[in-house]
């Protein structure tokens, strides 16, 4: 299955412009790309790196709103945000434009034409929730309701963020428009479909036999889809933000953002490359690579492929890397909450340092599962391998021999065994880090780099130049020779994951890039050479530095736990009228049996004795209470709520509780005890 290839195409995911990068995007995604593309390139391989901004989507739009502005203003901020944040980093894309550029949206619109042109979609009438007052289709995220899972009030339509269930609107209980408040309606809409069921069997053809090799988390999870069976996917979207659909019969239809968005790695190659795009697209020995993070697999492994399949000119991925998640301090990184690592933060935290952070994030990267950043570790890193190894050596070889030889590379003379041995270890590296990285395996590839630096501190260790200076200066020359010869390697080896410290040591030994063909080379520096003035390489990192970084993240986590209290303390509703609370028919009952509902964790059943009959009530406070401390106890409960199906169970009513500020309920209790039935008002 090796094919030649003449020119590799790489993407990197385009990142929602609705807020700035952090290190899990770094991590996941555009280091190990920009890794991969610069080592291509120090290759002399042909190679185009895109990138750009995600600019549509409903989060663009719900952002506007909260900040009272317009979505275009959202991105135009973001994106100026997140492409100097890729700058900073050394993130080398040959192109990084959005996806609100006038050819991205001409490009779009065309491959959607194509497309319909051709008859590769179908059309489908649906019923979908209508804000009456707003006047507009409601996207999920627009509609909140009662999660009928756990009884959540405040769940959304695509998902419940207390039980983690992935909801349809049409499951919510009392759907609520977030926009108007309102009760949203249902209403007919059309909508394109792009049928992932007419391309199963390709697909599964081509990934699940043809690229056996993808990385296992991608494979499983495109299997996972596969067996589960495609259906139609909507290509559409009721939103007044997006590409708008080039058909006379959608007013008021974009594309969705899903579809728009991959069709940006192609406009943003148009863009920079109007005459010879299609070389990188549409030929055969174009290798084509997207680096990805796990939540976007679906999209690259099938639903990308089955367009650029139906419009027919396009090749397809030979690879998908996607990476897993890498956490914060043992939490999931979030933007709402903020939880996380800003990328332009840490540069105003640590000027100059953009090559720690790419060394840690890619020596930690989650590669084949979750991992954890934290600040510990960073420090650990940046000291212990950083500073003690890799700079360490680095800056003896050239101390040395600015005091012993002028600043000059002095001459080599008769190797030792020990020279030879230490010469043959290193030779391996090339290779070595060429299989990792040819297979996606950056982390292992680091540490063969940094391998080569251990290599390097262990030989002056062991040779101790520094004792032989007054007795066998021959001998120093050699060992400083070796050594600035592996320096020279330290180079060339680092350049793809370390850029600013490969240009760095270019600048102390005083000489231009190598190329990686030169990897391994001991004669990369002639004798007589004149190096450039030296300086660290790396610095320390305190604890108080890190101790201030840990401190702002408490501070944030403190900022939320208030943020929630101050959401929770609900404003006081509008004013009723004496005659709509007579409507509620509140009681006192006793509770005379109590047990939680089987399979949920938030459900208790009660039979209550309600001065008539015994009557059953389903209530969400299982969290906190044990069913048995209640039999006997006296609670309030609404008596006229119209019964409803809980589980399969009939409640008939409802029990009164308070809600504290953390989420906690508290059941509503007469102080002293009154004959069940009893009215409460
Ligand atoms: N914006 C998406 C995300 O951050 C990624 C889009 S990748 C593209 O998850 F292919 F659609 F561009
Ligand atoms: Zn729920």
């Amino acid at each position: 299955m090796t094919k030649k290839y003449k020119r590799t195409l790489v993407t990197s995911a385009l990142p929602y412009a609705n807020g700035p990068v952090h290190i899990g995007h770094m991590a996941g995604v555009y280091i190990p790309a920009d890794i991969y593309v610069r080592y291509l390139r120090l290759k002399g391989e042909d190679v185009l790196f895109i990138g750009g901004s995600d600019e549509h989507g409903v989060p663009i739009t719900i952002r506007a709103k909260k900040e009272n502005t317009t979505p275009q203003a959202i991105v135009d901020k973001y994106h100026e945000i997140i492409k100097k944040s890729f700058e900073d980093f050394g993130i080398s894309f040959d192109v990084y434009s959005r996806t609100s550029s006038d050819i991205h949206k001409k490009t779009a619109s065309d491959f959607f034409k194509k497309l319909y042109d051709k008859g590769e979609f179908e059309e489908q009438t649906s019923e979908q929730y209508y804000d009456e007052e707003a006047q507009m289709f409601l996207a999920d995220r627009y509609i909140m309701g009662e999660c009928p899972r756990c009884g959540n009030p405040d769940a959304y339509g695509d998902q419940c963020e207390s039980c983690g269930s992935s909801l349809n609107p049409t499951d919510l209980i009392n759907p609520r428009s977030t926009i108007s408040g309102s009760a949203p309606v249902m209403r007919e809409t059309k909508h394109w479909y792009l049928p992932l069921d007419k391309h199963e069997a390709w697909l599964r053809q081509w990934i699940l036999e043809d690229h056996k090799e993808w990385k296992s988390n991608v494979y499983g999870q495109c299997k996972s889809w596969l067996d589960t069976g495609l259906h139609p996917r909507a290509v559409s979207r009721d939103l007044d933000w997006g590409v708008p659909i080039p058909l006379p019969e959608a007013k008021g239809k974009v594309l969705y953002v899903w579809f728009d968005a991959p069709i940006g790695y192609i406009s943003n190659t148009i863009e920079l490359l109007p005459d010879s795009w299609e070389t990188w697209w549409k030929s055969e020995d174009t290798k084509l690579v997207h680096f990805i993070g796990k939540d976007n697999i679906v999209f690259h492994c099938i639903v990308f492929p089955a367009m650029l399949k139906a419009d027919g000119s396009y090749i397809l991925p030979e690879n998908v890397p996607a990476n897993e998640f890498l956490n914060l301090e043992g939490d999931k990184i979030s933007t709402s909450r903020n939880w996380a690592v800003w990328l332009h933060e840490y540069l105003e935290d640590f000027p100059g340092k953009s090559d720690v952070l790419r060394y840690v994030l890619t020596a930690n990267a989650p590669e084949t599962k979750d991992n954890d950043f934290t600040w510990k570790d960073f420090q650990a890193r940046n000291n212990n391998e950083l500073v003690a190894i890799f700079g360490n050596f680095v800056n003896r070889a050239l101390v040395l021999t600015q005091k012993y030889f002028d600043n000059k590379v002095p001459a080599c003379g008769e190797l030792t065994d020990y020279d030879k041995e230490t010469i043959a270890e290193f030779k391996n590296v090339k290779e070595t880090i060429e299989n990792y990285l040819g297979n996606y395996r950056f982390r292992d590839a680091l540490k063969e780099a940094m391998n080569l630096a251990r290599i390097g501190n262990k030989y002056l260790a062991d040779t101790e130049p520094w004792k032989l200076a007054k007795t066998d200066m021959e001998r120093v020359a050699t060992i400083l020779n070796l050594s600035l010869q592996i320096t020279a390697n330290l180079a060339i080896a680092f350049e793809p994951f370390l850029p600013d410290s490969s240009k760095k040591i270019l600048q102390f030994l005083n000489t231009n890039n190598f190329g990686w063909h030169q990897l391994g080379n001991t004669a990369l520096l002639p004798a007589g050479h004149q190096l450039g003035e030296a300086s660290l390489l790396f610095e320390k990192i305190e604890d108080e530095t890190i101790e201030k970084q840990v401190q702002k993240l408490l501070d944030t986590k403190k900022a939320n736990a208030e943020e929630e209290v101050k959401i929770e303390t609900a404003p006081q509703k509008a004013n009723i009228e004496f005659d709509d609370f007579g409507k509620i028919d509140i009681r006192v009952g006793t509770i005379l049996e109590c047990q939680k509902v089987p399979k949920t964790d938030k459900l208790l059943q009660f039979l209550i004795d309600d001065g008539m009959k015994k009557r059953t009530i389903i209530s969400g406070i299982a969290a906190f209470y044990n069913p048995e401390e209640l039999v006997g106890k006296q609670v309030c409960f609404i008596a006229n709520l119209a019964p409803r199906k809980l589980r399969g169970i009939l409640s008939e009513g409802m029990i009164l509780s308070a809600e504290n500020s953390d989420g906690s309920l508290a059941l509503i209790q007469p102080i002293k005890e009154v004959k069940p039935g009893s009215q409460v008002g």
